[in-house]
């Protein structure tokens, strides 16, 4: 068992040190952020994840997993310590390292013993490095030693935990062999592949992994947009291409492009790494425009099927960035509506629970539903945006009776084409024959 301490309890910190409780080891997690330290400690979780508030609430109360504002006494206390904060993006596109240098700082200031200090931001190639740079500099003591760890994470929103507790690989990049075998150690629990490599690498296999991923979306959503012209059908294409292991069937959904904390950041970010060393990463380049234009298509299907949007009654189902998550950062919707709105429509929404960060974009710009029905009511097309279970599970007659057209355009291929039509919708998805 190590003590382990996370500073940063945003996303990746809060689920990787619950994580790391729930396996048996002594976990602080830390924040500057007092206000949200003291819900912590009430059990009132900041995120919305399926499982995360029991979870929590069960270390808390098997006394593995603590929180505290008091980051040099955790940093004291710690065997382990990760770094976990936020790697916004700067104006430039290029990720913004001043909160992990200003920890990096801290922990220099309070570095006790021999540590492993672990990034689990995404962060640039080289931030390793420049952190091992900064707590040398700021030692208070000068005699201590350290190791610098990048250990990047592979969760996805939503299904966080589970990701986590199953994980399929954990890369280790290390400084030092000692400083790779303790990490690999805490993951034996995680029975998971375990890739030790150079700092550098695996700081690169964080970026490398997010923009491929990013690649095979657009790469399909721009497939998509092909088969529309030359009458095949998207899914089936996909179908066919994930049937080759080489290719893998996922990630190959086509729809309104991809969104979340992620991959825009890490797309534009690896970008400006590869400008920064004379590198002109243009297939990336592409994979964004691709992504950016991929939201336009679904603006112009609505616009195609109503004619002119002014005083249209639309209905919008999902705000989230995908399902199972209250996160709007980078949504497709966030340009969409917006598109809809300028062209004199009237939106109605509905998330099962993204609907309270959706007021902080959209104010009283739009209606928000808290049932579906009620969302559906009166439309005069369905814009489908989110494939939330309980979109994808509705029932089409009952639809049908409420709308006052049954046209819907979907930007998830939620419904087969046969079901729709069998229901007499007129059914716009993406990459799908009409
Ligand atoms: C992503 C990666 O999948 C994780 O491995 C990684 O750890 C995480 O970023 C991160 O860097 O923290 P996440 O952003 O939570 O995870 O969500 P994904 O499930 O990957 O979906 C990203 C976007 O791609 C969503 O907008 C989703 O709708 C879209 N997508 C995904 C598609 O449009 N088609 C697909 O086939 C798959």
């Amino acid at each position: 068992m190590r003590k382990i301490t996370v500073i940063g309890t945003g996303y990746v910190g809060l689920v990787s040190g619950t994580c790391f409780a729930e396996i048996g080891n002594h976990v602080t997690c830390c924040d500057i952020d007092q206000t949200k330290i003291n819900k912590l400690k009430q059990g009132i979780i900041p995120i919305y994840e399926p499982g995360l508030e029991e979870t929590v609430a069960r270390n808390v109360a098997e006394e593995r997993l603590y929180f505290t504002t008091d980051i040099p006494s955790a940093i004291r206390e710690a065997d382990i310590i990760y770094i976990a904060v936020g790697t916004p993006m700067s104006v430039t596109g290029a990720a913004d390292l001043r909160y992990v240098t200003e920890v990096a700082k801290t922990i220099g200031e309070n570095l006790n013993a021999y540590k492993v200090i672990v990034n689990k931001s995404t962060v640039p190639v080289g931030t390793g490095r420049l952190v091992q740079r900064v707590v040398q500099s700021y030692l208070s003591d000068t005699t201590q030693t350290f190791d610098v760890v990048s250990n990047p994470e592979f969760l996805r929103e939503g299904s966080a935990l589970r990701d986590c507790m199953n994980m399929e690989r954990a890369v280790i990049g290390a400084t030092s062999d000692k400083a790779a075998q303790w990490i690999a150690d805490l993951h034996a629990p995680f029975q998971t592949d375990i890739l030790i490599t150079s700092l550098e690498s695996a700081e690169m296999i964080k970026y490398a992994s997010n923009t491929f991923l990013a690649t095979k979306i657009s790469f399909i959503n721009a497939v998509a947009n092909i088969c529309e012209r030359v009458g095949a059908d998207v899914t089936e294409v996909a179908k066919g291409m994930g049937m080759d292991s080489r290719i893998g069937s996922r990630f190959l959904q086509a729809g309104i492009g991809y969104g979340g904390s992620c991959f825009p950041k890490d797309t534009h970010a690896l970008v400006h790494i590869a400008d920064s060393v004379g590198y002109d990463f243009h297939l990336m380049k592409s994979v964004i425009r691709t992504n950016d234009e991929q939201r336009e298509v679904v603006v112009e299907k609505v616009r195609q099927v109503l004619g002119p949007l002014k005083g249209r009654q639309l209905s919008v189902l999902g705000l989230a960035f995908k399902p199972n998550t209250d996160d709007m950062r980078d949504a497709p919707s966030l340009q969409i509506i917006p598109a809809l709105l300028r062209k004199g429509a009237r939106v109605k929404a509905f998330d099962p629970i993204a609907s309270k960060e959706a007021v902080v974009h959209f104010g009283d710009k739009i209606e928000y539903c808290t049932r579906l029905e009620e969302t559906i009511q009166g439309a005069e097309a369905i814009l489908i945006l989110t494939e939330w279970d309980e979109i994808k599970q509705l029932d089409l007659d009952r639809v049908k009776e409420l709308v006052q057209a049954p046209v819907i355009i979907d930007g998830r291929n939620c419904f087969s084409l046969e079901e729709a039509r069998a229901h007499g919708f007129i059914y716009h998805s993406i990459g799908r024959p009409v």
